[in-house]
């Protein structure tokens, strides 16, 4: 059964900051779906990329795996075909915790790497996955996480990033209100709305979409495309 998120439910006299441990990976499922419009759809879209850009005999990389959705999308897309599955996240709860969800078959292995995500190998890939984890990384990492991605793919594999997104003030006012209202439609109060932004403020570091734009040509992929969006929340891809 899903439980509940009730992170941020009680007045916090100290708000730290978001990390992604043992009592956010207990309610994640739940945490995801009223605080990501459009999450669920675009899960079942990134398995629909895969089946469109999947190489045969290459590797697959969800990059911030979590509880492991984006793998086993992929996984429901590839799983006739030979390919291996990376699922890598820092933190050994949510690791743990998708080992529940994440089983090989006699063509596709998945193998789960609790590492940073700086330190993957990426080689001989076909499709890598950033599923709104781009944003935690360290701006000032960000071209080279996404050059060791670009070195790592072979020719037409795709990089899926989806971010939470800035825009310029009224846009970004407007995007972000709606947005609270978004939560509050799912149940979540004035009081969790603001103590988890407050948890975030400094961990999870949004950029434009002309900011990733510019990443994505400078580092050499040929294409570039805005799939998905919802309020201030978007997928993209690109193609090398
Ligand atoms: C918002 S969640 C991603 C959700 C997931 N991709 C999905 O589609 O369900 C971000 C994840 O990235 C992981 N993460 C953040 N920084 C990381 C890093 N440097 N290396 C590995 N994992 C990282 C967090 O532990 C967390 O599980």
């Amino acid at each position: 059964m899903i439980k509940k998120d009730n992170v941020y439910n009680n007045p916090l006299e100290q708000i730290v900051d978001f990390k992604f441990d043992e009592k956010v990976a207990n309610v994640f499922e739940d945490m995801l779906k009223r605080s990501i419009p459009g999450y669920a759809l675009s899960i079942n879209l990134i398995g629909l990329l895969t089946r469109k850009y999947f190489i045969a005999d290459t590797n697959c990389y969800d990059l911030g795996s979590s509880l492991g959705a984006s793998s086993l999308a992929i996984f429901e897309n590839i799983k006739q075909m030979k390919g291996k599955i990376f699922a890598v996240d820092n933190s050994k709860e949510m690791i743990n915790r998708s080992k529940a969800y994440l089983k090989s078959n006699e063509n596709v292995e998945i193998v789960l790497l609790n590492e940073d995500i700086l330190q993957t190998k990426i080689e001989n890939a076909s499709i890598v996955v950033l599923n709104y984890t781009l944003q935690f990384i360290p701006k000032e990492k960000r071209d080279l996480l996404i050059q060791q991605i670009y070195n790592g793919l072979v020719e037409g594999g795709i990089l899926i990033i989806s971010e939470k997104l800035n825009f310029e003030q009224k846009e970004n006012e407007l995007m972000t209100n709606l947005y609270y209202d978004f939560k509050k439609m799912n149940g979540y109060s004035e009081m969790e709305i603001s103590q988890k932004r407050e948890a975030l403020e400094n961990v999870l570091i949004p950029e434009t979409l002309e900011i990733h734009r510019e990443r994505i040509y400078k580092i050499g992929f040929s294409d570039f495309y805005l799939w998905f969006r919802a309020f201030n929340f978007a997928s993209f891809f690109a193609i090398k």
